[in-house]
């Protein structure tokens, strides 16, 4: 069991023992603390050396779990890291239960950058949600769209949602959810978006500056606006009301009910889907 979790369910959480001997193969010795579990079954275990004083990330994530595969992950940071501050790849792998990605802990001037979900920021929530605008707006601008590998329109997340499910769709979700989101708006601009940009997934340094952003497994050229719909509510949610126009504002860019109300459905309807 840890305290150190700062996750969905909080703790205390006990390690699964596969994660456990994930860990040692990759980092014998190392300390595994957990920070982070996903509502879908998967850990995040920070892996610390003693010897070296050297930090990485270990994502484990069971087979079949309704999110983005490791290794999937994996190959979205390699490309990116060439563009923009992601952590860097150190290893990937999949067993019989589930898949891994082990990456570098960022550093920033020799100092652990670390997740603007973290408590004390909480306090400082007018810096981090300017620091999360500028970085979703560095994100954008820094990862060219002709030669990203990966899409995540608007069009092909309502034809996965449309797909057959691999659990039967209640008669009211199958006339609902494509119904509603059949007609995205129009893009306003087409960027490599991140694909969850959320709080806990923007890395700010000592003192409250953007540093680097994980999780983009969902990675692929979108309407910027997908990105920014989801990353403005999230600051809502975590940090509290009143802050959404200041990160638009870091963004660079006027609120846009229209396509901030038709990502925010999408995303819902997924979650939806996910957790069916
Ligand atoms: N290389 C890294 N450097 C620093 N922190 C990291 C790194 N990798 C992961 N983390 C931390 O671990 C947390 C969990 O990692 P990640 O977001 O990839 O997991 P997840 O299960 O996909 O999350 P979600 O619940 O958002 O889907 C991150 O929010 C971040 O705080
Ligand atoms: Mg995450």
């Amino acid at each position: 069991m840890s305290n150190a979790l700062v996750g969905i369910r909080p703790t205390p959480v006990e390690v699964p023992s596969v994660v456990h001997a994930v860990a040692r193969r990759l980092r014998s010795g190392a300390t595994v603390v957990p920070v982070w579990r996903n509502e879908y079954g998967g850990l995040t275990v920070r892996l610390e050396e003693t010897c070296t004083r050297r930090s990485s990330y270990l994502k484990w994530v069971p087979h079949g779990a309704a999110c983005p595969d490791p290794l999937a992950e994996a190959d979205r940071l390699v490309w990116a890291a060439s563009f923009a501050p992601v952590p860097r790849v150190l290893d990937v792998g999949r067993d019989a239960r589930g898949s891994w990605l082990l990456t570098a802990a960022v550093e920033i001037g020799g100092a652990v950058a670390a997740s603007a979900i973290e408590p004390r920021w909480r306090r400082l929530a007018q810096r981090a949600a300017v620091a999360i605008g500028i970085g979703l707006r560095r994100f954008h601008d820094a990862l060219p769209t002709d030669t990203c590998p990966f899409v995540r329109t608007a069009e092909t997340r309502v034809a996965a949602l449309t797909a057959a499910p691999t659990a039967p769709l209640g008669t009211a979700q199958r006339a609902t959810t494509p119904l509603a989101l059949e007609s995205p708006p129009p893009v306003d601009r087409a960027v490599v978006c991140h694909g969850d940009a959320t709080v806990p997934n923007t890395l700010l340094d000592h003192v409250g500056r953007f540093a680097a952003h994980v999780d983009i497994g969902d990675m692929g050229v979108a309407d910027r606006w997908s990105d920014i719909a989801v990353t403005t509510r999230s600051v809502t949610r975590r940090y509290g009301p009143g802050l959404e126009p200041l990160v638009l504002a870091a963004y660079g860019v006027a609120p846009d009910h229209e396509r901030t109300t038709y990502y925010r459905a999408l995303w819902d309807a997924e979650e939806t889907r996910r957790a069916s």
